[in-house]
Parts: C-alpha cells; sequence; structure tokens
C-alpha cells in the first residue's frame, strides 16, 4: 500500500523512549518510507509530568525534521498524552498538543486503567470539543475483558491499534481480539508507534497484507490512508 498516513509514531529523537538520536531518525524514516508511509504525525510522550523545557525543544526538531521533507514525505506534530483530569485546559492553553493541530487527540491511558475511568475521560474530551483517539486501544485489559469499546466509542472515542498486534504466525487470544474489533469495524486508526530502528519498528508490511486479505483492498486504505487523512484536514470521521 502507498500514501499511508502513521499518526502514531516516536521519531523526534531525545524526547522521550523513542528514537535516541537523529541518525537512528534517519534510518527509522528510511524504513517507514520503504513500507510506503508518507506522512508522519510525530507523537513523543507527554504527560503532566513533563519538564516544559522539554516542550521548547519538541519545536526546535519538528523543524529539523521537516528540513528533510523530501521525495514525498511530509510531517506533522502531535503527542501521546498519558490522560490526566485537567488536559482539557492544557490542550486550550496549547501546553499539551492535539494531533497535526486538529481536534483529535492522542490519549493514553495505564494498561490497568478502569473502564469507568476511561469513559469518564473520553466524555469529558469530547464535551469539550475533542475527539479523543485511544493510543494502543489493544493494550487496556478492561477492554477485553467486556465488549466495552464499543460504549466508548459511543461515549465518543476512536480507537488506534498498532499495526504489529495484527500480526502473529502463533494466533494469540490479544491477536484474535485485536483482529475481530479491525472486522467489526471497532477501529478507526492504525499507528506504527514506532521508537527503534530493532524494537517497535515502522514495519507494517504483514500487517498490512493481513488487511487486505482479511478486510479487503478498500477497507484497508481506508484504514491507512483515508481515516487519518480526516486528522490532517480536521475533519470529523463518522463513527461506526
Ligand atoms: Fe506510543
Amino acid at each position: 500500500m502507498q500514501n499511508i498516513i502513521d499518526i502514531h509514531a516516536h521519531i523526534l529523537p531525545g524526547l522521550d523512549d523513542g528514537s535516541s538520536n537523529w541518525e537512528e531518525t534517519e534510518t527509522l524514516l528510511e524504513m517507514a518510507w520503504g513500507q510506503g508511509i508518507r506522512h508522519i504525525i510525530a507523537t513523543p510522550h507527554f504527560s503532566k509530568r513533563t519538564d516544559r523545557r522539554e516542550q521548547e525543544g519538541l519545536w526546535d526538531k519538528m523543524a529539523s525534521i521537516r528540513k528533510r521533507e523530501k521525495h514525498g514525505m511530509s510531517f506533522s506534530l502531535g503527542q501521546e498524552i498519558l490522560y490526566f483530569e485537567e488536559l482539557p485546559d492544557y490542550l486550550e492553553k496549547g501546553w499539551a498538543l492535539s494531533l497535526a493541530g486538529s481536534r483529535y487527540v492522542l490519549v493514553e491511558f495505564s494498561p490497568a486503567a478502569a473502564f469507568s475511568s476511561m469513559l469518564r475521560a473520553v466524555r469529558q474530551l469530547a464535551g469539550s470539543g475533542y475527539l479523543p483517539v485511544l493510543a494502543h486501544v489493544e493494550r487496556y485489559r478492561c477492554l477485553h475483558e467486556k465488549e466495552h469499546l464499543e460504549e466508548l466509542i459511543e461515549g465518543g472515542a476512536y480507537a488506534q491499534m498498532n499495526y504489529r498486534s495484527l500480526e502473529g504466525s502463533v494466533v494469540s487470544s490479544r491477536t484474535r481480539w485485536c483482529r475481530r474489533q479491525v472486522l467489526a469495524g471497532n477501529i478507526h486508526f492504525l499507528g506504527t508507534d514506532t521508537h527503534h530502528a530493532d524494537y517497535r519498528t515502522p514495519r507494517i508490511e504483514k500487517a498490512a497484507a493481513w488487511l487486505v486479505r482479511h478486510a479487503g483492498k478498500e477497507r484497508a486504505e481506508q484504514l491507512v490512508c483515508g481515516n487519518p487523512g480526516h486528522i490532517l484536514a480536521d475533519r470529523v470521521l463518522a463513527r461506526q
């Protein structure tokens, strides 16, 4: 597949547990290019405890990575935000960043988060005019226990899943859950969650092959390109 838009990647070096330096970032960008990725929203981690001085470095690094825009690869900025109650206020003030300046906010929770807390957070963000996107939705244990994901979507959430969660030669119950959610239409976005050149890489070919085979080419293209295009255009994506 081509013209893939990646909405979740830790490619800015030295900010979090993602890329360690510019050399590694270059390698990651080359790998992403080879996978058909043509736009990346850089999403370094942010939490209430993130040092504001790091934020200043964020814009400098973003300017540097944009200098690498060549052969059609482009970039925008966002954050993967560990949810905290004052988040709407932080977004309003520009202390925390939405995805590519849109109303979509990539938000993560502890894997052990209670379903009620997640639902409250989703409703709060939606009620504040934002479009919350649950980062790597497969990671939250409460969503595996019951068919809770639909309730979060009804509450105003979008769901992002990591590509690699669709892979697996030995098919685990978690992989089965992930594939079922995609086929049920509960997943709106896929992301690489790229961290390093040798671990959590931008490789998506196996997941993309599974998608095309099982969900069909049109649905696959919608997930990897069409839906994330709504984020870049700040258009509201219809939830199924
Ligand atoms: Fe991440």
